[in-house]
């Protein structure tokens, strides 16, 4: 059993690699999907600091252990707490929610239940492993009641949280049978990081409506004894080394065979997602495909990845199915025997393959219909050393905040989209070298390692 020796703990429902079963048996840890992850593994790795989280698999025994310098805590989860804490309260419940009721949430109280449970477990756990008086930076929406849980077990700590998803519009977090619940887990810690300063308002705003915190300076709240800050700190990622490793000749190299695999088209349009209802993955096909059917596309054909994502919860069952229905439409109706206009992956990439795509791509179509930040926006602007193509992205990203130089698009309007997407396929490139000049100088200057700096330092960590 790991000791209390930890002095600076970060806390995620996933470790940062998942634990897969092989079919003959064996397992091996590959990496965990998602934004969370790419934005603070550089981050921890570089404060020598430990990681409590879930393997990935349902009712995995893994034993602590250290990789390349990182102690990772595993965190079991039965089966049925997969069910009702991960895809059910988190992933049925919140995600929808704040994502601006996309699809619709649903409340269940044994989904509660469960949440509840795990997010007790998960306190227990840090509260073995983090050392008297650590840090202790608690992530995202399935881990809210935690800052309340642990502070109860370990009042010595300091506690920050971080909402990696958007925090949604007051009206729509009072359909919550459990916003109380929500609200006093959160004020447990001493500092709640959102990524705008809308998130700050309405959390702010909820806190003193639904518990007895009283509204102090700005960004603050006074809640019993304590105060609570709270902040916008807009995430972002390594764009330096992201930067460095589109410009390493084997990556160069790979964009080119892309590109001739492709049969040379004139234009290449791409997008990058986690296969989920949120991305506007089908709003994109939609406007690709009305481009096509008007004869406006030139020789452009449209790649999709899309990483494989919470595939037994049933609205991406739903959303996944429609996709691949209008992939096969599209290509029936445009393609050529050996030049489908559209090819689609259903595929986790590796990153320097990922790389060659963003340096290989001339449009990066990044279209959710909500999005807390968005670090594929980010990753394709510092992939793009030679100022070469254009970002076309939706207003509803937080991303869109800072990325204001991109061609900015309303997902819900698919005239809109369409437009901004012949926009982009045709923009001269002197207008498309300057915007893309200015997305690099946001991009380059405000890193994952200056956002985590400004979050701990205002949680006050000594540095
Ligand atoms: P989210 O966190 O909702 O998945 P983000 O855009 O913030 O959305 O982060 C997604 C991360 O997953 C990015 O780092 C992106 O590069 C990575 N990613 C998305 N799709 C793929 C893919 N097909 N292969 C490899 N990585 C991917
Ligand atoms: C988003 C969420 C993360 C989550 C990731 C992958 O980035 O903000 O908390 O880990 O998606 O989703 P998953 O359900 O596979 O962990």
């Amino acid at each position: 059993m790991a000791q209390q020796n930890a002095e600076f703990v970060v806390v995620a429902n996933r470790l940062p690699v998942d634990l897969e079963k092989l079919p003959d048996g064996t397992e091996r840890w590959k990496r965990s999907p998602g934004g969370l992850v790419t934005a603070l593994e550089p981050m921890l790795r570089s404060r020598e600091g430990a990681w409590v989280g879930w393997p990935g698999l349902a009712d995995a025994d893994a034993e602590p252990f250290v990789e390349d310098g990182l102690a990772l805590h595993p965190v079991r989860l039965s089966a049925q707490e997969v069910e009702d804490y991960y895809e059910g309260f988190s992933n049925g419940t919140l995600w929808p929610l704040y994502h601006d009721v996309v699809a619709p949430p649903a409340f269940h109280r044994h989904w509660w239940q469960a949440y509840v449970t795990v997010n007790k477990r998960f306190a227990e756990a840090v509260a073995q492993v983090a050392a008297p008086g650590a840090t202790v930076w608690i992530q995202d929406y399935q881990l809210q009641l935690l800052p309340a849980e642990l502070r109860a077990l370990r009042p010595d700590l300091r506690i920050g949280f971080f909402l990696h998803i958007p925090f949604p519009p007051t009206e729509l977090f009072q359909q919550l049978p459990w916003r109380k619940e929500i609200v006093e887990g959160l004020l447990g810690a001493d500092l709640v990081g959102f990524h705008t300063p809308g998130g700050v308002r309405n959390f702010r705003w909820l806190a003193t409506r639904f518990t007895d915190a009283k509204p102090g300076a700005r960004n603050e709240v006074h809640y019993g004894e304590r105060t609570v800050k709270l902040g916008a700190f807009p995430i972002s990622i390594d764009s330096a080394h992201l930067d460095e490793l589109s410009r390493t000749a084997e990556v160069q190299q790979r964009a080119k065979e892309i590109r001739n695999d492709l049969g040379n088209p004139e234009r290449i349009i791409l997008g990058v997602d986690r296969l989920d209802y949120t991305k506007g993955i089908d709003v994109r096909l939609r406007a690709f495909e009305e481009l096509l059917q008007e004869d406006h596309a030139g020789d452009a054909v449209m790649i999709q990845l899309a990483t494989p994502s919470r595939e037994r919860v049933e609205h991406y069952q739903t959303m996944r199915a429609g996709i691949e229905q209008s992939v096969g439409r599209i290509n029936g109706t445009f393609a050529r025997v050996g030049h489908p206009v559209l090819h689609y992956l259903h595929q986790s990439l590796p990153r320097d393959e990922l790389a060659a795509f963003f340096v290989a791509a001339d449009v990066m179509l990044v279209t959710p219909l909500r999005d807390g930040m968005n670090l594929v926006a980010k990753e394709y602007v510092a992939c793009r050393g030679d100022l070469g193509g254009v970002l076309v992205l939706s207003e509803f990203a937080g991303a869109a905040i800072e990325l204001k130089e991109s061609v900015l698009v309303n997902p819900h309007d698919t005239d809109g989209v369409k437009n901004a997407l012949h926009r982009a396929l045709t923009m001269p490139p002197e207008e498309s070298r300057k915007r893309m000049r200015a997305l690099r100088r946001q991009v380059l200057s405000h890193d994952v390692d200056r956002w985590a700096r400004s979050f701990l330092d205002a949680l006050g960590l000594p540095s």
